[in-house]
């Protein structure tokens, strides 16, 4: 299943009420908006910024939460879980198979969007590093 449709029923299955469920659709709707006014380029060159271990230490971050007791964030945790073991493989993992893309700072308003996202998304989030 394409990470977009698993994302996408695991927030159906959320018990967000709906004004929290209308707020993180914005924000989801604002960053993709955000990444598709981006070069193609760019946006490639970030690939191994995100496979080849960014998003690792992102996940690994999220899965360091205390409370998974809700059956979206056990279908959450399970998406992170899988998605780190695809990422790092050595041999067909994400990582591995983009590592030759060459990246640069270029691709720094991805990762502001990304962040901006995660915040906005759980504030508690901002200042803590
Ligand atoms: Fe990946």
């Amino acid at each position: 299943m394409n990470h977009d449709e698993f994302m996408r029923r695991v927030f159906a299955m959320s018990s967000l009420d709906k004004a929290e469920r209308e707020r993180v659709e914005r924000l989801g709707v604002a960053y993709l908006s955000e990444v598709r006014r981006i070069d193609p380029l760019t946006r490639v060159r970030s690939l191994p910024t995100y496979e080849d271990g960014g998003l690792e230490k992102v996940f690994r971050a999220v899965l360091r939460a205390p409370d998974w007791d809700e059956p979206s964030l056990r279908a959450f945790n399970h998406f992170l879980v899988g998605h780190i073991r695809l990422d790092s493989d050595p041999e067909a993992g994400h990582g591995s198979l983009c590592r030759h893309l060459a990246s640069d700072d270029s691709v720094l308003p991805l990762w502001s969007a990304f962040r901006d996202l995660l915040v906005g998304a759980a504030p508690r989030l901002a200042g803590r590093a």
